[in-house]
């Protein structure tokens, strides 16, 4: 058996966990409205065509915020087109994804929906296509009480209360090729500025998001970071981080160790985002949002990724997970919490359907994907203290020869004080880690609870036939020894323990 040890002590602490680090994403794309969250004359839908199987299984994964509307889709759409009598909306060609966009859900359905789920929403503005007058725009439809013509057609189409909402994304992936209107850093980082100042302006409550590179191996990435953040500094709260994490071939190595680059993303990030406040002689500093994140390879290549004949919510995107890629979302999630000072927002892409969390059948059933899990325990007990821990154990080559450690690790300790949870990832697929905490300051008492996903099959997913293929099952795995909790980690597995706790 292989060993490790984590050195835990509540004096030395990383921060807090923001709820908003508990996100997903709900894009116009594929099936993750129309047939996932909104499916009028499906079984479980009630008056407003919200399907409550999926709305049930979104309250169980305890996710906090949503973005909505894009992603590239956002970079083409009119607001305007989703909001008024349904009957009345637009039918377009959407151009990110090339299908038909029939507008029967907008921004007061998805307010709407995001009120049943118990939900903050996270709104992002059309930057491609539109500009800073259109971001004020629905702004002001969203968010001013009453007395303007914009707030009183939301009175008119049966919303007198604002929708409040207070985090806002300028655009989507501007730097990108692909995206509907991309800009050069230093066009997008005046553009995002001016939509700021106006949107400041109108409701000096909001939280703004600025673009940054859709991805790390971006060509322009950090570049792009420091010339938009020159720009936007003084008026927005957060910069944006992208990463989706690709298997090639059969290199699991190689694919485990996608989850460190997480980590390095969010360092180079901050480093640029501080050097700009060192210039400016600024104490302020921008947080991150790292608003799309998953794994996504299978269904990822552009040639295949639309369908021919503008479809409407065609089934694209529909990415099944493996418990082997649980264990790379696992691993990135707890990478995520571990930089939680920085870190304020996260958005897995996506909910439902599209490279989802949630699996649905149009008209029919609907199930939880193996990286589901990770998240609900993530979501429900890393609330509260990250501790700075120590972690000492083997490691794994991949890459370029480089070695990463096999076990990823994040502790929580609640709010409360009076419970830790530990999360950890045992990325060795042949061995089990025993695993020896070593407390200082304080003590941990009885095990609470602990769950444990693996399968001796790390292909193996969940279906609408074999929904619970891969899930968590309650383990034992932990035991003291001379007065110190050992933790046996199986081999290729996502486990999460909890402790009571007290200082001493
Ligand atoms: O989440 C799928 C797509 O990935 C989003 O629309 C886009 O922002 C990113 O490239």
């Amino acid at each position: 058996m292989a060993k490790a040890t984590i050195i835990l002590d509540p004096a030395f602490v990383v921060g807090k966990t923001d709820p908003r680090l508990f996100g997903s994403f709900v894009e116009h794309l594929g099936r993750c409205v129309y047939g996932g969250i909104f499916e009028p004359g499906h079984p479980t839908a009630d008056s407003e065509g919200f399907r409550q199987d999926v709305l049930e299984l979104v309250r169980e994964l305890g996710v906090t915020v949503i973005r909505y509307p894009g992603g590239n889709f956002v970079s083409g759409y009119n607001w305007e087109d989703g909001v008024g009598p349904v009957d009345r909306r637009p039918r377009r060609r959407e151009l990110a994804w090339f299908s038909t966009e029939s507008n029967a859900f907008g921004t007061n359905e998805f307010m709407r929906w995001c009120a049943k789920a118990g939900l903050e929403p996270m709104m992002a503005v059309n930057l491609g296509t539109r500009g800073a007058d259109e971001a004020r725009a629905l702004l002001e439809y969203c968010n001013v009480e009453s007395g303007t013509s914009l707030s009183d057609l939301r009175h008119e189409h049966g919303h007198p209360a604002p929708h409040g909402v207070k985090l806002w994304c300028l655009g989507n992936e501007m730097d990108a090729p692909w995206q509907i209107g991309a800009k050069t850093a230093r066009e997008y980082g005046t553009l995002a500025r001016e939509t700021a100042k106006l949107m400041r302006w109108l409701d000096p409550g909001i939280e703004l998001v600025a673009c940054g590179s859709s991805s790390r191996s971006m060509a322009t990435f950090a570049e792009w970071e420091r010339v938009v953040l020159e720009e936007t500094f003084d008026v927005v709260e957060y910069i944006s981080l992208h990463g989706y994490f690709s298997k090639h071939g059969d290199r699991s190595r190689d694919f485990m160790a996608e989850a460190d680059w997480v980590g390095r993303y969010i360092d180079e990030i901050v480093a640029v985002a501080d050097s700009v406040a060192a210039r400016r002689r600024s104490p302020k500093r921008i947080m991150l949002s790292f608003d799309e994140w998953n794994v996504w390879y299978r269904t990822r290549d552009r040639a295949t990724r639309t369908k021919p004949g503008w479809p409407e919510a065609p089934a694209i995107l529909e990415e099944l997970y493996t418990m082997e890629d649980a264990l790379v979302f696992g691993a990135a999630l707890l990478t995520l919490i571990n930089r939680c000072h920085r870190v304020k927002a996260a958005c897995v892409a996506q909910l439902v359907n599209v490279i989802g969390l949630i699996m649905t059948e149009t008209g029919g059933r609907c199930w939880r994907q193996p990286i589901f899990y990770p998240f609900q325990h993530a979501a429900q007990w890393a609330r509260g203290t990250v501790l700075d821990m120590r972690l000492t154990c083997g490691t794994f080559v991949a890459g370029d020869g480089e070695h990463f450690p096999d076990l990823v690790s994040a502790a929580v300790l609640a709010e409360d004080g009076k419970n830790l949870a530990l999360f950890c990832v045992n990325r060795n697929f042949d061995q089990a880690i025993d695993t020896e905490i070593n407390l200082r300051g304080f003590e941990l008492g009885n095990l609470l609870e602990s769950h444990v996903m693996t399968s001796d099959d790390l292909n193996a997913t969940n279906t609408a036939e074999y929904p619970q293929r891969v899930r968590p099952e309650k383990g034992h795995a932990a035991t003291v020894r001379e007065g110190t909790w050992q933790l046996s980690v199986p081999p290729a597995s996502w486990s999460v323990f909890r402790f009571e706790c007290r200082s001493t």
